[in-house]
């Protein structure tokens, strides 16, 4: 499958939302959040595209207050797209580009019964040859009033890019 990989366009936020929406257990969020991930943080998300399709996306932002740290919102691949390293190769992109030059560490959040999504980041982890600090970062309760799963930040790093 040859995929092209590409710094996101305002008008590709339609096609990030109906993405997805398409791939549980993400949440969705309002078009409108995801028209500014696709224009305001364009430079620190990344756009997959096969033949015309979206098939892949990575959106994510330098922590306001932390400068050597990516915090990695969401990442997707639609299922025709899986288990060919695509996720892998789209944050990896990132990773390469002038902006992260001062990027050593990468956040995110995982629920604990998304195993595809902890090896990605333990596979990640492994070929950066950095450490996974794990601490619960939005408790079910406390944060999301029993509604959702606890989201449990991973933290990596020092990242040898
Ligand atoms: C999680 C997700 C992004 C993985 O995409 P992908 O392109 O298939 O992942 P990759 O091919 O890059 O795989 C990276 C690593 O994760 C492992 N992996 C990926 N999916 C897996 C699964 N379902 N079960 C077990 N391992 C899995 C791969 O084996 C690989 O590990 P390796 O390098 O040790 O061989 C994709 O399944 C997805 O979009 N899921 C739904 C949305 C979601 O849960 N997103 C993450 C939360 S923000």
């Amino acid at each position: 499958m040859k995929i092209e990989l590409k710094i996101p366009e305002s008008e590709d936020g339609l096609a990030v939302n109906q993405l997805v929406a398409q791939n549980p257990p993400l949440d969705t969020n309002s078009l409108y959040c995801n028209l500014l991930q696709t224009t305001h943080f364009a430079e620190t998300a990344v756009a997959a595209w096969h033949d015309g399709e979206l098939v892949g996306f990575v959106s994510g932002y330098i922590k306001p207050e932390q400068p050597d740290t990516y915090f990695l919102w969401q990442v997707v691949v639609g299922e025709a797209a899986r288990g060919q390293g695509l996720a892998k190769r789209m944050i990896q992109s990132i990773f390469q580009r002038s902006n992260l030059a001062a990027v050593r560490w990468l956040e995110t959040t995982i629920t604990p019964d998304n195993e595809a999504s902890q090896r990605l980041f333990k596979s990640l982890a492994r070929d950066w040859s950095a450490q996974i600090d794990v601490n619960v970062l939005f408790d079910k309760q406390e944060h999301f009033g029993g509604q959702h799963n606890s989201e449990e930040l991973y933290r990596i790093g020092p990242i040898n890019k």
